[in-house]
């Protein structure tokens, strides 16, 4: 069995970070939101993964390489333009072979992996098995409708009108039955062809289309309060690990991962919490369910559920709350008169100021 990894997009909902930034990279608990996919898919014994890449591809190799650093080969195959998910089967069409795969898209995050979804598939090999999710807003995913047995009668791509609220998860297990579907659809109104049109193809003729229905997921961490969520829930799980120093004066509540080269001084820590290598703390607290990457400045503030990407200074700001904040930013206090904010900001910030 293979994988088909999606890394191509825009990550439109993640600006300013996807600017300069692949969405796919964006870190949960200090580790990109890809590398949890590339090991959900090793940990389910699935080695020969196939990579699609688009604008950022560059970033995406520097961060994968050949893959060996998690145990796989991965196959580059170059999208030139984001035009759907099934378009992306079609191009990966030699690298699929005759092979069953598991599509998973890049930027979806699901707690407890995909284990016993592959185990189960590789078991009962129906045309393809579906995950799907309960959502409140399904109009934002593909919808499934099953009937009484919990068959998949029909999808629609964000319908006007869900059918219900169970949203397709983006993981997918297919046999070779897929291919011919995708050849077989047109474009959607977005210009896109579609994986759902593709399954409902394989519906229309016939096939047999399975669902599981999973908790402990999130769509492609395409918005900040997502990422806080996702953030906290696997900060949730880590294991305490001090590698960096910790001063006299300062203390460490909880479970904390101090990366090496990390120094805090005269600083409160309260896990769980990860800090990454080379970054330092001083005269700060740093509460429960925050990331501050690696190369950081955190001086005279509070951060609390919160994530901060590398090489950015926080220093005499008081105290910050959910946030996200992006990498080599930095936002310090002013002590000079008149009181005034002044804003370096790039396209589509957003910044929430207390009077
Ligand atoms: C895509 C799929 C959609 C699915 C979602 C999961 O949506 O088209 O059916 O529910 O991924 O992340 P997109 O991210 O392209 O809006």
């Amino acid at each position: 069995m293979k994988a088909l990894l999606l890394a191509g997009g825009t990550g439109s909902r993640l600006r300013p970070i996807t600017h300069t930034s692949a969405k796919q990279l964006v870190p949960v608990a200090n580790k990109p939101v890809l590398f949890y996919g590339i090991e959900s898919l090793a940990a389910a014994g699935i080695t020969d993964i196939g990579v699609i890449v688009g604008d950022t591809a560059d970033e995406i190799r520097a961060a994968i390489g050949d893959g060996s650093s998690f145990g796989v080969t991965v196959t580059y195959i170059p999208q030139e333009r984001p035009l759907g998910l099934a378009h992306a089967v079609l191009v990966a069409r030699d690298f699929l072979a005759q092979e069953d795969f598991v599509m998973y898209l890049g930027d979806n995050f699901i707690v407890g992996g995909i284990g016993e979804l592959v185990d189960k598939f590789r078991a009962e090999r129906p045309d393809a098995d579906i995950l799907l999710t309960r959502v409140s807003d399904p109009g934002a995913f593909g919808v499934a409708e099953l009937d009484a047995t919990g068959r998949v009668v029909r999808l629609e791509e964000k319908p006007p009108v869900p059918a219900s609220d169970l949203a397709l998860v983006g993981v997918y297990l297919f046999t070779p039955a897929i291919h011919e579907a995708v050849r077989a659809i047109e474009p959607s109104g977005r210009g896109e062809l579609e994986i759902t049109d593709a399954i409902q193809e394989m519906i229309t003729r016939g096939l047999t289309v399975r669902s599981t229905v999973i908790t402990g997921y999130w769509k492609d961490t395409g918005n900040v309060a997502d990422m806080l969520e996702v953030n906290r829930t696997v900060l949730d799980t880590i294991e305490s690990c001090l590698q960096g120093e910790v001063d006299e004066s300062s203390e460490i509540v909880g479970r904390v991962r101090l990366g090496h080269g990390a120094r805090v001084r005269r600083s409160r820590i309260v896990g769980p919490a990860v800090i990454g290598a080379g970054t330092s703390v001083t005269d700060s607290y740093v509460g429960p369910s925050t990331s501050v990457a690696n190369d950081c400045v955190i001086e005279g503030s509070e951060i609390e559920f919160s994530i901060v990407l590398a090489d950015s200074a926080i220093m005499g700001v008081g105290r910050i709350e959910a946030s996200l904040i992006g990498k080599n930013v930095q936002v310090t206090g002013a002590r000079s008169t008149p009181q005034a904010h002044r804003l370096v900001l790039g396209d589509h910030s957003e910044v929430r100021i207390t009077p």
